[in-house]
């Protein structure tokens, strides 16, 4: 299996382009089940997540094509995807498809819209928490859908169609908020989701929809209304920037030091990361397509706490990346996780690199340490991987990272883009021999 290899110490000077996202994406995807016409996704990342999806698309009857994006500018790489599900072949995702990939429960509205019926596994659990999809089922449920449950599958029914219905969340939960639009855009009557999740990527779905030609209004707001239409079409869309990769690289500048500029991006979709890294003394600038971030390697960060929140407040895709540049700070800091139960997987990992973290429920307190330093670590979540990839920009000597498979699951080329600012790191593949 692959390894991620870093020399620690190294400043960074100079662009990353941020990708497309890759939770936009994945949901986007999705929604070519929705259309027999062509869904043309431009601005895509080449990620095995989105790869995995295609796959399991392509089973259900979905043509897939892959190209390189002509309006992509050499440096974001960015790919096309085109999606055509003239018929749905089949409305069955396995246990195997389901358990290697979460989203993929996400097809489960789109499969019962189209067709009236699906039956897809129920994802189980994942190393960050228990993550449960009754809130998912309730939506379809409320739109009609007959839910019943058999060893481990989701049968889903609505041979007469969907209906629309008012859907309130008892909390936020930007899967639910996705799938429940996913499936109302093709429901008889309007659909009011209510507590809905804010998240960008959700307002992209919807602008996306939108161009199929749904009639979806208040997307990223906590009010989505849905005036369901008979069919959809197809349509042309560049997925968002990733801002959960935008604020992984500006946390890794911040760790490393130097300064670099951030590309291909919407900085005010950081803020609440912005915010902190100011407070903790980083140098944030923000520009019309980006962000610029510079710090001093030798003036030494202040510890700051951070609480995770549903968007806009602070991603819990982000804690563990900003834990990371936390262990160098002075003082102690305070990082409390609100989303998932068991989003801690980094701590003793990063404690193998001298970190000095002790964690009590759902918060962590981080006490700065001089200087971190290499050691072998391995991370069980992708945004946990890259978190010990930041740590070691900073540790003395060199930072292994192993499972790197979590980390393509979500960052593309992650090794290129720090190296083409100055890091020092590499990939080692899987025989032990340096990948050239
Ligand atoms: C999405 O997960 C993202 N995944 C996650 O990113 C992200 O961490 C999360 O949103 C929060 O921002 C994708 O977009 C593919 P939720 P999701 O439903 O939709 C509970 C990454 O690293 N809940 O908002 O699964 C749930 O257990 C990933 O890219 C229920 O109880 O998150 C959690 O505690 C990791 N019942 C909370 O709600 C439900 O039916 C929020 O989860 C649904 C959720």
């Amino acid at each position: 299996m692959d390894r991620i290899a870093i020399t620690g110490g190294a400043r960074l000077a100079g662009r990353i382009p941020i990708s497309g996202a890759k939770n936009s994406a994945i949901k986007l995807m999705a929604a070519s089940l929705l259309t027999e016409e062509p869904l043309i996704l431009t601005n895509m990342p080449r990620l095995a997540d989105t790869r995995f999806l295609g796959r399991l698309l392509t089973r259900l009857g979905t043509v897939v094509e892959e190209s390189d994006d002509p309006s992509a500018d050499v440096v974001t790489a960015g790919q096309t995807m085109s999606l055509t599900t003239r018929e749905i072949v089949s409305g069955f995702a396995s246990y195997d498809l389901v358990r290697q990939m979460r989203a993929s429960f996400n097809v489960l509205g789109p499969l019962v819209a189209r067709t009236g019926q699906a039956k897809v596994s129920l994802p189980g659990g994942c190393t960050i928490g228990a993550r449960p999809v009754d809130l998912h089922l309730k939506a379809l449920e409320a739109l009609g859908a007959r839910i019943d449950l058999h060893e481990g599958y989701v049968y889903a029914q609505a041979p007469r169609g969907l209906i629309g219905a008012e859907i309130e969340f008892p909390f936020v939960s930007v899967g639910a908020t996705e799938h429940a639009l996913l499936a109302a855009v093709l429901a008889q009557g309007t659909t009011v989701l209510k507590n809905a999740a804010q998240e960008p990527e959700i307002a992209d779905l919807a602008e996306c929809l939108n161009k199929m030609g749904a009639k979806v209004s208040g997307a990223g707001t906590p009010t989505i209304t849905i005036e369901g239409v008979s069919r959809l079409g197809g349509a042309r869309h560049a997925v968002i920037a990733d801002r959960i990769e935008m604020g992984t690289y500006a946390l890794a500048a911040a760790m490393a030091g130097g300064e670099v500029r951030l590309t291909h991006a919407r900085p005010e979709l950081i803020d609440a990361l912005s915010a902190k890294m100011i407070e903790a003394g980083v140098g944030v600038t923000r520009h019309d397509d980006g962000v610029t971030i510079t710090r001093d390697p030798a003036a030494r960060l202040k510890a700051v706490e951070v609480t995770t929140d549903p968007y806009p407040g602070f991603a819990t895709d982000l804690q563990a990346q900003f834990m990371a540049l936390m262990t160098l700070a002075e003082g102690e800091s305070l990082v409390r996780e609100t989303i998932f139960e068991n989003r801690f997987m980094h701590v003793p990992e990063l404690g193998r690199l001298g970190a000095d973290i002790a964690v009590h429920g759902g918060e962590a307190r981080v006490r700065g340490v001089d200087a971190l330093e290499g050691a072998q670590v391995m991370a069980t979540d992708l945004r946990a991987s890259v978190s010990l990839v930041i740590a070691g920009l900073a540790a003395r000597g060199e930072t292994t990272v192993n499972r790197v498979y979590h980390l393509d699951r979500g960052f593309e080329r992650l090794e290129e883009k720090l190296s083409a600012c100055g890091a020092v790191i590499r990939r080692i593949k899987g025989d032990g021999e340096p990948d050239e």
